[in-house]
């Protein structure tokens, strides 16, 4: 449980100034109110929700739930009875009923530096609406999924929101998925239409979106699942004539064109993509939008609606669909944004995930939005183009509430302080992290020079799966301490559990499980409640099993450890092993393939594959850079290897199960093997470290 008092010494205490107006100002404070949300959810969550638009109150149990699959089938109700549209919140309410119509919900900040705009909160309920009226004359119905593959712009929140005003489903995928990645999600999906873009720029590089579009409705088509229709918006095309049957110019923002070159204000012009246009499937946003109203009746869906698909890498090697559900969804990532960023309504807010993951969903869309605040979304990339993008955009926004992941702030603690220090950075009050344990090191820089010891560190475990922050400090509340993820946030119970699934007490380390539900937990894997339940509920009953490894110290810390199961943490990204495998697997020259995470000092993982090759196939770098190839191809660039070794062998035990602890080490060059009685043939283990990939030292 919570301690009484956390020790001064070996910690670090937030900001004296934020203590003033915080949500929550002490230690002392947050015990008190964790303690009535896990004793009285109902009234701890019943007092936020009044802050809601409900169009029926609920009637039911307010938290009806089975946590226990040896009890019968799990599930999570919240707030049954209760009507609402999150849409309706997040912007209807906030432009009448909070006087917020004017206020900037976005600034948007291109890849290109001068590329940017602003959206208020009116034409942002004004654009959704539109948007959403399109939709519906698509035949867009309540419960429908949606398929959404777009880059970060301001329509992709115009997309999500648009479906949740009319009550369908949104399923994003990630941009830089590959084409085979967004064809397997929308068939798992059964979405019936895909929202997609030209293309965007990365830096230097063109992703051609709608290429890869098009070549994963080909593959639906191919597995005789044909999507209707597909709308794409023009985002790097500025005139009608580039993009044959897409001729409605869209609509006019602060983009890098000749006379801004001219200004000097914008240093590069990049070409447009050629996009191939089908007009039995294609349509274009522009012109549909050009005569949409917009006003659109939300459309009233009841709290365990289901809300959003958002897949996530599983064990084995198929995605999961997480589907989140209305009421819960929206009361967690409101307050866990606005207890643990400690939100104030004079913010200037950013968080530098994409939209196609979790963290952009519940802290760049629902969060903020739902709390009226003004946000940064931001295309581009931290060192595009140079180092200093970040800070750059920290002072053009005077952004106080800063949020990335580890992997970023290794990366940019390479170049050293001086690409932070060009810029002041004063506007900062709070630094957050997410995705991935962060290392004492990086903690400390990002304290130390981003923040100059002026701004707690919110270092916020949460999975897909989680829908919000579940261990996390409260900035003005919470003694810190680098590299762990603190307490649990209200309405949490966490414990370890050891492998027979005795909860441990006091200091220890085992498998981080959760108690009981909090509003935000996912409800099912789409289309498989099965698979739902074995993955989190079956390996100890009566807890919903994380994955990840946990140690809690003598003062009662929790300190992720990292995933203990096959699944590989890179740059904040979950990949499963099997993933990769199976990918590998399917060029011909590979029999079979393993692949395990190795330490890498940016990405915290990268993947060392071994791969055995069928008789007659030799090894060389052709064929490495095929096989490396054909997993990006497959998944995605986040999945491409680092390293691939040639194995004739691999470590097996007796009934044939691969040793990867024992690949872990060779991909190391750790030379203690430990206990190795187990396995089959042993020669196996010196030909592995001869054939050991050079570079991988
Ligand atoms: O292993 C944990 C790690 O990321 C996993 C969840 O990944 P995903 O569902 O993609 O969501 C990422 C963004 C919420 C977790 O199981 N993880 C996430 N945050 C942290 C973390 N590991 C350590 N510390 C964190 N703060």
């Amino acid at each position: 449980m919570i301690p009484d008092k956390v020790p001064e010494q070996d910690v670090i205490l937030g900001s004296g100034d934020l203590k003033k107006d915080a949500h929550i100002p002490t230690f002392e404070k947050y015990k008190e109110l964790y303690v009535n949300s896990v004793e009285n959810p109902e009234e701890f969550w019943g007092t936020l929700a009044k802050d809601f638009f409900w169009k029926t109150k609920h009637t039911g149990q307010f938290f009806n739930y089975n946590f226990d699959v040896t009890k019968g089938e799990i599930f999570i109700k919240f707030m049954e009875g209760a009507s609402t549209n999150i849409c309706y919140n997040l912007l209807d309410r906030n432009v009448y009923e909070k006087n917020l119509a004017d206020k900037i919900a976005f600034f948007w900040e291109g890849n290109e530096p001068g590329d940017d705009l602003t959206v208020t909160y009116k034409e942002l309920l004004q654009r959704v609406c539109q948007f959403a009226n399109v939709l519906k004359s698509q035949g867009v119905q309540k419960g429908d999924r949606v398929s959404i593959y777009m880059p970060m712009v301001v329509e992709l929140v115009v997309a999500m929101l648009a479906c949740v005003r009319i009550g369908a489903v949104h399923s994003i995928v990630f941009a830089g998925f590959s084409a085979e990645s967004l064809c397997e999600r929308i068939l798992d999906s059964q979405c019936s239409l895909l929202i997609t873009a030209d293309g965007f720029y990365r830096g230097d590089k063109l992703i051609n979106l709608k290429l890869l579009a098009d070549e994963a409705l080909q593959k639906c088509i191919d597995k005789g699942v044909p999507v209707k229709k597909c709308i794409m918006l023009k985002h790097l095309s500025k005139v009608p004539e580039e993009t044959a049957g897409c001729n409605s110019p869209p609509p006019k923002r602060s983009c890098p064109d000749l006379q801004e070159k001219q200004a000097g204000k914008v240093k590069k012009i990049r070409p447009v993509p050629q996009v191939p246009w089908n007009p039995d499937v294609d349509l274009c946003w522009h012109t549909l939008i050009s005569g949409a109203s917009d006003e659109c009746e939300p459309e009233w869906c009841d709290s365990e609606d289901p809300l959003f698909i958002l897949y996530t890498s599983g064990s084995t090697g198929k995605p999961k669909g997480v589907l989140h559900t209305v009421s819960g969804y929206m009361l967690y990532a409101a307050t866990t944004f606005k207890l643990v960023f400690d939100y104030q309504p004079d913010d200037v807010y950013w968080c530098t995930a994409d939209i196609g993951w979790i963290t952009g969903h519940s802290y760049i869309t629902y969060g903020p939005l739902a709390n009226g605040a003004t946000s940064v979304l931001f295309e581009g990339l931290p060192t595009y183009p140079d180092v200093s993008r970040m800070w750059e955009i920290v002072d053009k926004y005077s952004v106080t509430k800063f949020y990335t992941a580890p992997t970023a702030i290794r990366l940019l603690m390479k170049f050293g302080s001086d690409p932070v220090q060009k810029y002041n950075r004063k506007s900062l009050k709070v630094l957050g992290t997410v995705g991935e344990p962060i290392n004492p090191e990086a903690w400390q820089w990002y304290y130390n020079v981003v923040g100059e010891k002026r701004c707690p560190i919110v270092d916020t475990f949460w999975q897909t799966e989680t829908g919000g922050h579940v261990l996390t400090p409260l900035p003005a509340a919470t003694p810190l301490k680098p590299g762990s993820a603190t307490f649990p946030f209200f309405g949490v119970v966490p414990a370890i559990l050891n492998e027979s699934g005795e909860e441990l007490t006091g200091p220890s380390e085992g498998y981080l499980v959760f108690k009981q539900p909090w509003p935000g937990v996912m409800r099912t894997v789409y289309g498989n409640h099965q698979r739902f339940e074995t993955t989190y509920f079956k390996k100890f009953p009566g807890y919903y099993v994380t994955g990840d490894g946990c140690r809690r110290d003598e003062d009662g810390y929790y300190w992720i450890t990292g995933r203990i199961d096959d699944m590989l943490n890179v740059s904040g990204h979950l990949l499963s092993t099997a993933e990769v495998e199976s990918a590998l697997v399917e060029h011909k020259a590979v029999a079979e393939a393993a692949v395990v995470g190795r330490p890498h000092p940016v990405k915290g993982e990268s993947l060392y594959c071994f791969v055995t090759l069928n008789d007659g196939m030799t090894f060389n770098q052709k064929l490495e850079s095929e096989l490396k190839k054909k997993v990006r191809d497959k998944i995605g660039a986040i999945a491409t290897p680092d390293f691939i070794q040639n194995a004739p062998g691999l470590p097996k035990t007796r009934s044939g199960k691969i040793m990867r602890r024992l690949l872990r080490k060779i991909a190391c060059n750790e030379k203690d093997l430990g206990d190795v009685s187990t396995l089959a043939d042993s020669s196996v283990i010196d030909q592995l470290y001869q054939n050991r990939c050079c570079s991988a030292v």
